[in-house]
């Protein structure tokens, strides 16, 4: 029977701090209202130069780091996100391209803050069934791009950042041990970005109107929030066949401090078995999760065979949850590590040699027909000027900071 041990770790979050007294000058709020409604008192917001793509690729290195394993080892990418860089490309393939990832198949996947849990439980079977024997599985949010900064009832809640895991196959018990994936889509409403997608693109009056920004029913989503984080917990942990006085560590997603109170509260767990960072990053939606697992581990708070229960819910409406054993870390020798990180200097070189080659082959072999255009605008050009289709696979600015 195979197993899929969680064997490396990582995080990124932004430089730039914003504290509840920085927002305080910008919308109607205070210090004492955030602390005491959601325990937040700061949150990191991504520097002009930084995406989701760049955060996951900085996450995704320090975990194949700690797992002591290369981008060619991986094969699957999965990157858990409601801010992709675009709609598509999925920001997964611009990971696997940084990464050098040559064999890994790379998708995103959108189930809002209960994403990562999804995307674990998704790499999990893969590697379980026999499909996969190693998976990258990222949650990474960039939603200072699409907060309302004027809407003190929503901006002052989220931040940006990223989170890793590398999973494996094994033959030893453990690792993630059972999942629970929920939806229930009559409450869609509650929790969305309304515009930008087919339904309502984007129009000057959709921009005028804020309705490409992040929308908010806080009470709705709380009380949907305090109903079924415990149960999920419980279903997750039967499955596991633990009791609750057998859990070593809780991780909720870490959207409200008062939500992951009651929650503690109902499961009977002390707060001292429940991870909580919600004060220093506040919501990072699909991040929050792996985030904390990665400070867990990295201050000692998790240690090999303690059992983890991690839950997540929010905007779908979706909620997850896993029950983990924890893994045995890797021996990571220095070599290997030197080896890897010439690996992503080299990753840089492969894209650019397989653009250069495909528009060589382009040249060569191409139709003759005149290439498609775009209205997408490269650098310093016009906007609304037309480019030729090569200007756009051109890597972004972020993208080429993180290779
Ligand atoms: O990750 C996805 C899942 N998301 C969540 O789980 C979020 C769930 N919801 C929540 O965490 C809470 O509902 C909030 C933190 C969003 C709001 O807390 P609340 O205790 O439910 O506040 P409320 O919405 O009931 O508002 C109470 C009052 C209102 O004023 P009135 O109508 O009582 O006069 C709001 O206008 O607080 C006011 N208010 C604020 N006051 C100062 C709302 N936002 C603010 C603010 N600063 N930032």
């Amino acid at each position: 029977m195979r197993y899929a041990h969680i064997i490396g770790w990582g995080k990124y979050l932004p430089q730039r701090v914003m504290t509840n007294d920085d927002l305080a000058r910008m919308v109607d709020t205070s210090d004492g209202w955030i602390r005491e409604r959601t325990g937040i008192r700061t949150r990191h917001i991504a520097a002009d130069h930084e995406t989701t793509a760049s955060m996951s690729i900085a996450a995704a290195r320090a975990a194949l780091d700690r797992a002591g394993v290369s981008p060619s080892e991986l094969d699957l990418i999965i990157v858990a996100t409601a801010t992709p860089d675009h709609i598509f490309p999925a920001t997964a393939c611009l990971v696997q391209d940084a990464l050098g990832a040559a064999h890994a198949g790379a998708f995103d996947l959108s189930a809002a803050c209960s994403g990562f849990v999804y995307a674990l439980s998704m790499a999990a079977d893969r590697i379980r069934a026999g499909n996969a024997n190693t998976a990258l599985v990222i949650g990474a949010e960039t939603l200072s791009r699409i907060i309302n900064w004027n809407d003190r009832s929503t901006c002052v809640l989220f931040g940006d950042g990223a989170g890793a895991v590398v999973l494996q196959g094994s033959d030893q018990p453990g690792g993630v041990l059972s999942t629970l994936l929920r939806a229930d889509g009559s409450g869609s409403d509650l929790l969305i970005v309304p515009a930008g997608g087919c339904k309502l693109p984007l129009t000057l009056e959709v921009l005028t109107r804020q309705l490409h920004t992040l929308h908010m029913n806080g009470r709705e989503v709380y009380r949907f929030a305090s109903r079924v984080l415990d149960r999920a917990a419980r279903e997750v942990m039967h499955k596991a066949g633990w009791t609750s006085d057998q859990v070593d560590l809780f991780v909720p997603h870490q959207a409200n401090l008062r939500i992951i109170e009651s929650a503690a509260r109902a499961l009977n767990i002390p707060m001292e078995k429940v991870f909580c960072n919600i004060e220093h990053y506040g919501n990072t939606s699909a991040a929050s999760i792996p985030i904390a697992l990665a400070e867990a581990a990295e201050s000692g708070r998790l240690r090999v065979r303690d059992r983890v229960i991690i839950v997540g819910f929010g905007a779908g409406l979706t909620w997850a949850a896993a029950a983990i054993e924890w893994s045995e870390p890797q021996a990571v020798s220095r070599s290997r590590w030197v080896l890897r990180r010439m690996s992503y200097g080299l990753a840089g070189v492969r894209s650019r040699a397989r653009r250069l080659l495909r528009r060589l082959e382009d040249r060569l072999f191409g139709s003759g027909d005149p290439p498609p255009t775009t209205l997408i605008p490269k650098n310093g050009a016009a906007q609304g000027e037309r480019h030729s289709t090569p200007s756009v696979s051109e890597p972004s600015q972020a993208e080429a900071q993180a290779r």
